[in-house]
């Protein structure tokens, strides 16, 4: 087959952050009809490369090819122009917009068309989603949409703007499995049309099962470029980590002892309904469900984030009530949140802040003084543990890697060695390495007696670790299983269940 000219080419790419090196020496082809994905441990650079290519960084060295002629980006809005979108991890649609506003916001304004007419926004709009076949309407407002349904706006509005090629930074990193099938349709109805994508991900099935070819990062170099046809997950893993795939998750016998955490009959209306738990001490229950079926939610009542309306906490046998996060911490709870963002991180803090502000109790002397020398004893075993990959611990939180930032909120609850452990989607976005790491000290724990509630959207990560499983479905508690009983459809067929009553109820 001949060579065609790539659609685009980043050849040489080197960056640099206060003249620390990110990237070194990168050649990067992105090819009509073709996916191509970018895979690497946390911190290896990958979203820095496609931040160049889309105009959010300009590469301290090296250059960017479009067609074959240079180009050099002054914006991701100049990129956009030239028809490369970036579709990031966490969607930036505008949550008080419709679809048709946000897919047309920032170019209504064509050439010699001064008037907004939304007669023809809603019109395109429609074809634009009828073309990505997917359920939504133009005039249907974003704000409580889910994260894989705010991703097809974004992706719908990379189309209006007739985007050539499309970058996706991690997008299944907080969808549900039926999501990622949909998503992946979505790729290929694109990949036929000819558009050009670029795939970043930390689950190599998927990276297997969606790519044509795959590139290999390394601490910022390219080690390794291939068909995807022609490589194994094996092969992958040695690339990424260089060494080779062992079996990540060994699940450890421990002896299981009381009630710990029951939770009766919690309802918070129109959110979850009558959700009935418990979990042992030494015992690691999963939570497993759709993305949206209520889990995070119990979480936040159990935390005093969200308290519930009715129903009953207790630990240890004793009633509880738990208003804030600061009394279900003095009770002993601890959680690990799913949106680090949000809720996890104080963002331009330094690394060592964020690990112990959960903890400054227990390093304050009792004068109140931080003690220093404590506090930083225990930030270096957790920053080597994990692995966390950065320049030193007083940097921000925001400059790492969002797998480095992941690691940074799991250190945080690690310190504060709380006894029950609630840990919300613990390894989403972090690469396989500090996977197996995060799976050794879930054990580790379970070992020391803590009662982990573990929720968690990927399947492999429940059917490895957990001693039993409650599936949730819109909000209600479906099934429950224990290890022998577990299985994926068994799993799969609980987390769909109420949808199939209410079915068969209207026919
Ligand atoms: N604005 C910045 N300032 C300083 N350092 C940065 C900045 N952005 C990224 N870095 C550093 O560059 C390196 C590569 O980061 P990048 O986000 O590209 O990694 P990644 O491969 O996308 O990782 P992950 O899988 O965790 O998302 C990291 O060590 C990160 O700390
Ligand atoms: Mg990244």
């Amino acid at each position: 087959m001949a060579e065609q000219t790539p659609c685009v080419s980043a050849k040489g790419i080197s960056k640099s952050f206060s003249g620390v090196f990110v990237l070194r020496d990168v050649d990067f082809d992105i090819r009509e009809g073709e996916v191509h994905a970018l895979v690497g441990e946390n911190g290896a650079g990958k979203s820095t490369l496609v931040k160049i290519i889309s105009g959010v960084y300009t590469p301290t060295e090296g250059q960017l090819y479009l067609e074959g002629e240079p180009a050099n980006f002054k914006s991701p809005h100049a990129a956009r122009e030239s028809g490369i979108a970036l579709i990031h991890q966490e969607p930036l649609t505008f949550q008080d917009l419709n679809v048709a506003e946000n897919l047309f916001l920032g170019h209504t304004r064509g050439k010699g068309k001064p008037v907004i007419n939304w007669k023809e926004i809603y019109k395109k709009s429609n074809e634009v989603l009828e073309e990505l076949n997917v359920r939504m309407r133009a005039k249907d407002p974003v704000r409580d949409m889910t994260v894989a349904d705010q991703q097809m706006v974004e992706i719908a509005c990379a189309l209006s703007q007739n985007a050539k090629v499309i970058i996706f930074d991690e997008p299944t990193a907080a969808l549900s499995y039926g999501e990622v099938q949909t998503l992946f349709e979505t790729i290929r109805r694109l990949k036929a049309q000819g558009k050009a994508m670029v795939f970043i991900g930390h689950r190599l099935e998927e990276i297997l099962e969606i790519s044509d070819t795959v590139t290999v990062l390394r601490d910022g170099r390219k080690v390794g470029e291939a068909l995807t046809k022609d490589v194994t997950q094996d092969q992958l893993v040695q690339m990424m980590v260089g060494r080779s795939y062992q079996e990540l998750v060994v699940k450890e016998k421990v002896p299981i002892g009381d009630v710990r955490l029951e939770i009766k009959d919690l309802t918070l209306p129109g959110v979850f309904h009558d959700v009935s738990l418990n979990v042992r001490k030494g015992e690691i229950v999963g939570m497993a469900g759709l993305v949206g079926a209520g889990r995070s939610e119990v979480a936040s009542a159990v935390f005093g984030v969200a308290p519930a309306k009715k129903g009953q906490i207790f630990i240890d046998g004793k009633e509880v009530s738990i208003k804030n996060p600061r009394q279900a911490m003095q009770l002993g709870v601890a959680m690990v949140s799913e949106d680090r963002a949000r809720t996890g991180l104080v963002l331009p803090f330094a690394i060592d802040f964020n690990m112990s502000f959960a903890v400054l109790a227990k390093i304050c002397s009792k004068l109140g003084f931080v003690n220093t020398k404590k506090e930083s004893e225990m930030v270096n075993t957790y920053v080597d543990e994990l692995n966390v990959k950065m320049r030193d611990k007083e940097q921000a939180v925001q400059e790492l890697s969002g797998g480095n930032q992941q690691k940074v909120v799991i250190a945080k609850w690690l310190m504060t060695e709380g006894d029950i452990l609630i840990l919300d989607e613990p390894t989403r976005g972090i690469d396989v390495g500090a996977k197996a790491e995060v799976y050794r000290l879930i054990n580790e724990l379970a070992r020391r007696g803590k009662a982990i509630l573990m929720i968690s959207s990927e399947l492999p990560e429940i059917l490895q670790l957990a001693d039993r499983v409650y599936v949730m479905c819109e909000g209600r508690v479906t099934g429950e299983l224990n290890r022998e009983e577990m299985d994926s459809e068994r799993i799969m067929t609980a987390a769909s269940t109420v949808k199939k009553e209410k079915e068969a109820s209207v026919a």
